[in-house]
C-alpha cells in the first residue's frame, strides 16, 4: 500500500508543474519566488485562486477565493457556515499572523446543555443539528484577510465563489458519499432538503449541485462585508432558522463574532523554522513537544521499527497534556510557553524507553473510539514571497447538517470539539477537562495546524484535515521535508498515528511494513492494522488530504503537492507575470 500510495501520487499527479525560473542562480538562494503556486482539494478552487492572482490580486486575495470556493464544492468539509485558522507571511511587513477565525459558543451555552438526564453526553446534540453548532468564523475571516491583507475588493475574490454556486458544479464521490452516510440527519430539516433534495433524490456523482441561496449569501458578504453576514437579512434568516428548531442564538451572538490576529507558535527543528498554529489550536503546542523530543535522534538513519517506535511515543506525550491543558487562551491560562519549550520535551524525552512501548494507562484513561474525516486544508505562495496556509472546516461530514432555510450556509457541528462532558472522549476519540469546557464565547480546542516551513534554502507551506490525526500527520510532512522530499512525496506519504488514548498505533493499510508491525508489537506496542480494501484506498483505511508547497531558493523552484488519497485535489503553478517580477 505504501508503494501503491506513493505510486498514485505519480500518476494522479504528475502535471504538477516544477519549472526553475528563466536565469535562475544556483548560487545564491532567489529573493522571490517565479509565481504563484496553489495546492488545494479541489481543481476549481485552485483555479479560482489562481484566477484572482491574475486580475491583479496577490496570496490573501487568493486565498479569499480558494477559501470561498472550498466552501461551495466542498460542503461536506467546510463553509461559511464553519471556521478555520489562516496562517499568513505578510512578505512586505515581513511578519507572520495567525488569524483565528474558529467558531464561539453561543452565549446560550451551559455546562448541563449537552448532557441527558442520567447526566450522559447527548451525542445527538453534540454532533447534530443546530445544538452541535457554533457561532460561525469563516466569513468574518474572508472579510478580514481581504481588508487588511488583501488587494481586491470581495466582489472580485468572492466572484468564482458566487458563479459556481449559481451555476453548479459536478457531484463528485465524496459528496455523494457522505451525503449518503449523513443523510438521515441532514434531511430532517426543510432548509437542508431544498439544497441536496432540490430535484428529488440525493446528489448523485456527475449531476450539478446548483446553490442559488449561498449564491445570494456569499453575494451579500461581498457588498456589505461583515454586515452582510452576521446583521441584516442573513443574519436574521440564521436566527429564525436556529430558533425554529428550539436553539437560541442572539444577534448579539453574531454581532459581536470577532476574529482574533494571534502570534503564531514558533520553534526551530533540525535547521527549520516552524511556524505554526497557537492555541486554541492545540497543533503547534503538539508538533513542539514532538519535534523537540525528536531531535537528537537522526530517524532517517534509524530501522523504520526504531524510527516509528520512538515517532509513536512522543505522539503519546503530546497528546496526553493536550488533554488536560489546552483550550481557549482568552478564557484559560494555556501554559504555552513551557509547553512549547526544549527543557520540557528534554523531560519528556528522558521517560521514553528505547525500546519498550509505555502504556498510555500508566499516564491513564479508558479506550475509545474514532471517526473517519471531513474538513479541508489549502497552501499558497505567490511571486511576493506571500504564504498562507489555512486549515478550514464545519468539523464531521457536512457538519451539524443543518442549514436554517433560505441562507444556503450548511452550519458546523464544531461544538463537539469542546470537552462538553469532562472525560468524555467526542467524535475523534479526544477529551478535555475545565481547560476545553464549554463557556459562552468561548472557542473550542482545534487539531487544525496550517504550518510554515522555513530554512535558508527551502520555504513550504502544508497543513491537512484529519481531526485529531492532523497534528501527527503534519508531523510525518514536517519529517518528510526533513528527509528532503518533494511536496508530492510528503503529501502521499503512508500515516500512522497514536493520541495517547486510545493506547493504539492507529495505520493506514499497508503504511508499515510487516516485519515493523511485528517488531512494535514485540516492544509492547498494540498496533491496529486494518484489513485492505477491495479498492485498496477506501476512506476508512486511508487519511487525510494533505495540501502542500514548496519554494526551493536554491535554484527558484516552485513546487505543489496535492494528496493523492483525494482525485479531485489539485495543486499548480503560475508563472509570475513579466511586470510582477
Ligand atoms: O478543529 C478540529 O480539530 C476539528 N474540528 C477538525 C475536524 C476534521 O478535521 C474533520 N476530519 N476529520
Amino acid at each position: 500500500m505504501r508503494e501503491a500510495i506513493r505510486a498514485l501520487g505519480a500518476v494522479f499527479f504528475a502535471f504538477v508543474l516544477a519549472f526553475p525560473a528563466a536565469g535562475a542562480q544556483k548560487e545564491r538562494p532567489a529573493a522571490k519566488p517565479p509565481g504563484t503556486a496553489i495546492a488545494s482539494a479541489h481543481q476549481l478552487a485552485t483555479d479560482a485562486g489562481l484566477q484572482v492572482v491574475r486580475e491583479g490580486g496577490n496570496a490573501f486575495d487568493a486565498a479569499v477565493a480558494v477559501s470561498a470556493v472550498l466552501s461551495v464544492v466542498e460542503p461536506v468539509s467546510s463553509g461559511l457556515g464553519g471556521g478555520g485558522f489562516f496562517l499568513l507571511h505578510d512578505a512586505r511587513r515581513g511578519r507572520d499572523v495567525f488569524v483565528d477565525a474558529r467558531e464561539v459558543a453561543p452565549s446560550s451555552v451551559t455546562p448541563q446543555s449537552y448532557l441527558d438526564e442520567k447526566g450522559e453526553l447527548d451525542r445527538d446534540r453534540a454532533t447534530n443539528g443546530p445544538w452541535s453548532a457554533g457561532i460561525p468564523g469563516l466569513p468574518a475571516a474572508l472579510v478580514h484577510i481581504a481588508g487588511r491583507y488583501g488587494r481586491l475588493p470581495l466582489s472580485k475574490s468572492l466572484a468564482p465563489a458566487i458563479r459556481i454556486a449559481r451555476e453548479g458544479f459536478p457531484v463528485y464521490a465524496r459528496l455523494a458519499d457522505g451525503y449518503r452516510s449523513r443523510a438521515k440527519v441532514m434531511e430532517r430539516y426543510p432548509g437542508t432538503r431544498e439544497v441536496f433534495l432540490a430535484d428529488g433524490d440525493a446528489p448523485e456523482v456527475g449531476e450539478l449541485l446548483m446553490q442559488p441561496d449561498l449564491a445570494r449569501t456569499l453575494e451579500a458578504l461581498a457588498r456589505n462585508g461583515f454586515d452582510g453576514f452576521y446583521r441584516g437579512e442573513v443574519a436574521a434568516r440564521l436566527l429564525a432558522g436556529v430558533e425554529a428548531e428550539g436553539v437560541r442564538w442572539t444577534a448579539q451572538d453574531l454581532a459581536g463574532y470577532r476574529v482574533r490576529e494571534r502570534e503564531p507558535l514558533r520553534f526551530e527543528y533540525d535547521g527549520w523554522n516552524v511556524v505554526t498554529a497557537p492555541p486554541p489550536s492545540s497543533g503547534g503546542i503538539a508538533l513542539a513537544q514532538m519535534l523537540q523530543m525528536l531531535e537528537p535522534w537522526d530517524l532517517a538513519k534509524l530501522p523504520e521499527p526504531q524510527r516509528v517506535h520512538l515517532t509513536v511515543e512522543a505522539m503519546r506525550r503530546a497528546y496526553r497534556d493536550r488533554t488536560f491543558y489546552l483550550g481557549d487562551p482568552d478564557f484559560v491560562r494555556v501554559p504555552s510557553r513551557l509547553l512549547a519549550s526544549a527543557a520540557y520535551a528534554a523531560g519528556q524525552r528522558s521517560t521514553i524507553h528505547p525500546d519498550r512501548a509505555t502504556p498510555s494507562a500508566l499516564l491513564s484513561g479508558a479506550p475509545t473510539p474514532l471517526e473517519d474525516e471531513e474538513t479541508t486544508h489549502f497552501s499558497i505562495i505567490d511571486a511576493e514571497g506571500n504564504r498562507v496556509a489555512a486549515t478550514q472546516t464545519v468539523n464531521l461530514t457536512y457538519g451539524s447538517g443543518f442549514i436554517p432555510r433560505g441562507t444556503g450556509v450548511l452550519l458546523n457541528n464544531e461544538m463537539d470539539d469542546f470537552a462538553l462532558r469532562p472525560g468524555t472522549p467526542n467524535a475523534f476519540g479526544v477529551m478535555g477537562y475545565e481547560a476545553n469546557a464549554p463557556r459562552p464565547g468561548k472557542r473550542m480546542l482545534s487539531s487544525m495546524t496550517p504550518t510554515f516551513l522555513v530554512s535558508d534554502s527551502r520555504v513550504a507551506v502544508l497543513g491537512t484535515p484529519g481531526g485529531s490525526r492532523i497534528i501527527t500527520m503534519v508531523l510525518l510532512g514536517i519529517l518528510g521535508y526533513a528527509d528532503g522530499l518533494a511536496p508530492q512525496q510528503v503529501a502521499a506519504l503512508p500515516r500512522y498515528h497514536h493520541q495517547w488514548l486510545p493506547d493504539v498505533v492507529q495505520t493506514e493499510a499497508g503504511a508499515l511494513a510487516e516485519p515493523t508491525i511485528a517488531a512494535l508489537r514485540a516492544m509492547g506496542h498494540t498496533v491496529a492494522t486494518p484489513p485492505p480494501a477491495a479498492d485498496g484506498r477506501s476512506s476508512s483505511y486511508v487519511w487525510g488530504n494533505l495540501q502542500t508547497v514548496m519554494w526551493n531558493r536554491e535554484g527558484n523552484v516552485l513546487e505543489g503537492g496535492s494528496d493523492p488519497r483525494n482525485p479531485v485535489g489539485s495543486a499548480k503553478v503560475l508563472p509570475a507575470a513579466p511586470r510582477a517580477r
